[in-house]
């Protein structure tokens, strides 16, 4: 092998997929030999993860090729030399458009062809142009090379790890089912390896990843077909495994069998993310939702039966083709009703290529920022009321990271919010029981009890319902 490994940077816009993907992109290039570079300066390969799902994704990649072209002309003229390499759903949206519209790119690749790395960057080393959006039928998570120990203890206690992947809901405003493909889930034989692994890495918390994750159904060992809650129990059994979580699920996939595994296992955090997008059934219809406002609060209600202290999310979009006032009414009201713990919305943006795109009674976008206005606020008031009711309330958190200031250490609640503590760095990476002392917009204070050490709790401790 070459004295001086080449090196790469990657840089990743979107989801916590992408986020999944970009390291299971870096464990491959460094199976190569490739070395990580501290900025994209001084790569030899600069890698874009990008995201299609709103506004401008395309514009946004090439203007950053375009800052990286003028980057790539002065390393050449240095005799160095950079390449150039597209990933994500941009790709998979944009293909050859790329490479016509961006030339400084070398090579095109989409979210299904992440395995095909080494090949792909070989051709493109023999001068080649490369442009890959296939759908290949070999399963490219088996076929990707699995994180070094070291590789995972790098990337601290908590890990991604994509269970499925692709979504067959078609809902009229998303790219999904285009840039991702059809449903898939992997086999649970896989996973349950690959968080074996993880957790023998120093890992404590997994959060399972897919576009629509509580659809999951795949092949367990015992050849039967595992829905997500049979996959979660079986992952809590892992020695090490003290947190799960999942992310992002559909209201119609939330199956009974997963509602009543928020009421038992104390491993699964009380948190959902449950995007409801709207609260008008009108505009539920037209976005091919397939669930109704009813639906979505009586399910609300039968989680929250089998987890009362259980911390609810959603997405919300606003302005989407034909939304009157009246319809954006009921998102409100839906929001009043339920009360989220957090929650992210946006404006609607037409995306090429899917059916709301050329829908009539497009909403004009000062409309549509009034009215996301309205909601954010009302979210916020939200957020702060479920932080404030938290003050003087103890549970564990996970440490994760140092805080801004020296002495801190950042960890997460059960209901996933910042939890900055007075903490010796000694129990990064532990679980610790704090108590909170104020909260925050964005985050909350805590502080140890006297005496406290990391990890020395026991597991249910960590579920305030079961701790009693
Ligand atoms: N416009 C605005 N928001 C969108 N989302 C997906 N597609 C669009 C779009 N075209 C939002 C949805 C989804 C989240 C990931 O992004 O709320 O749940
Ligand atoms: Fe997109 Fe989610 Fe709808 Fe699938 S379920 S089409 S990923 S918004």
């Amino acid at each position: 092998m070459n004295d001086t490994p080449k090196t790469y940077f990657i840089k990743t816009f979107g989801c916590q997929m992408n986020v999944y993907d970009s390291q299971r992109m870096q464990d491959t290039l460094a199976a190569q030999g490739y070395a990580a570079a501290d900025g994209p300066d001084n790569a030899d390969l600069i890698l874009l993860n990008t995201c299609h799902i709103r506004e401008k994704a395309a514009e946004k990649v090439y203007s950053e090729v375009g800052r990286l072209r003028k980057l790539q002309a002065s390393r050449r003229a240095a005799g160095a030399d950079m390449r150039i390499a597209v990933a994500g759903c941009v790709a998979q949206a944009e293909g050859e458009e790329i490479i016509s519209r961006a030339p400084a790119v070398d090579l095109v690749l989409g979210p299904q062809s992440y395995h095909r790395l080494p090949s792909l960057l070989a051709r493109v080393a023999a001068g080649e142009k490369v442009v890959e959006t296939e759908f290949p039928v070999e399963d490219k998570f088996a076929a990707l090379p699995a994180a070094t120990d070291r590789q995972v203890r790098a990337r601290g206690a908590t890990a991604f790890l994509t269970v499925q992947e692709g979504c067959d809901k078609f809902c009229t405003f998303c790219v999904v089912p285009y840039t991702r493909g059809a449903e898939f889930s992997r086999p649970a034989g896989e996973i349950v390896a690959e968080a074996r692994r993880l957790a023998a890495s120093g890992v404590r918390e997994i959060t399972l990843l897919g576009q629509n994750v509580n659809a999951y159904h795949g092949e367990g060992p015992d050849g039967r077909e595992w829905n997500l809650a049979r996959l979660l129990r079986e992952l809590a059994g892992i020695e090490g495994v003290a947190r799960l979580r999942y992310t992002t699920s559909h209201p119609c996939d939330m199956d009974d069998d997963l509602i009543a595994a928020h009421g038992e296992m104390p491993e699964l955090m009380p948190y959902l993310h449950l995007p409801v997008q709207s609260g008008s059934d009108r505009i539920l219809a037209v976005m091919n939702r397939r669930h109704t406002r009813d639906l979505y609060l009586d399910l609300v209600a039968r989680i929250r039966a089998a987890c009362p202290h259980i911390a609810l999310s959603s997405d919300f979009i606003v302005g989407f083709p034909g939304e009157s006032d009246a319809d954006f009414a009921q998102t409100m009201d839906l929001v009043e009703q339920v009360g989220f713990a957090q929650a992210f919305s946006f404006k609607y943006s037409a995306r090429p290529g899917t059916p709301a795109a050329t829908m009539p009674d497009q909403v004009p976008e000062p409309l549509q920022a009034e009215r996301l206005a309205a909601l954010q606020a009302l979210l916020r008031r939200q957020q702060a009321d479920f932080g404030e009711s938290l003050v003087g309330r103890r549970f564990v958190v996970l440490f994760e990271r140092e805080g801004r200031k020296p002495g801190q250490l950042v960890g997460r609640s059960p209901y996933l919010q910042p939890v900055v503590v007075d903490a010796p760095a000694a129990l990064m990476g532990t679980l610790a029981r704090v108590e909170v002392t104020a909260a925050g917009p964005n985050s909350l204070l805590a502080t140890l009890p006297p005496g406290a050490t990391g990890d020395a709790m026991a597991r249910a401790a960590q579920h305030p319902a079961l701790a009693g």
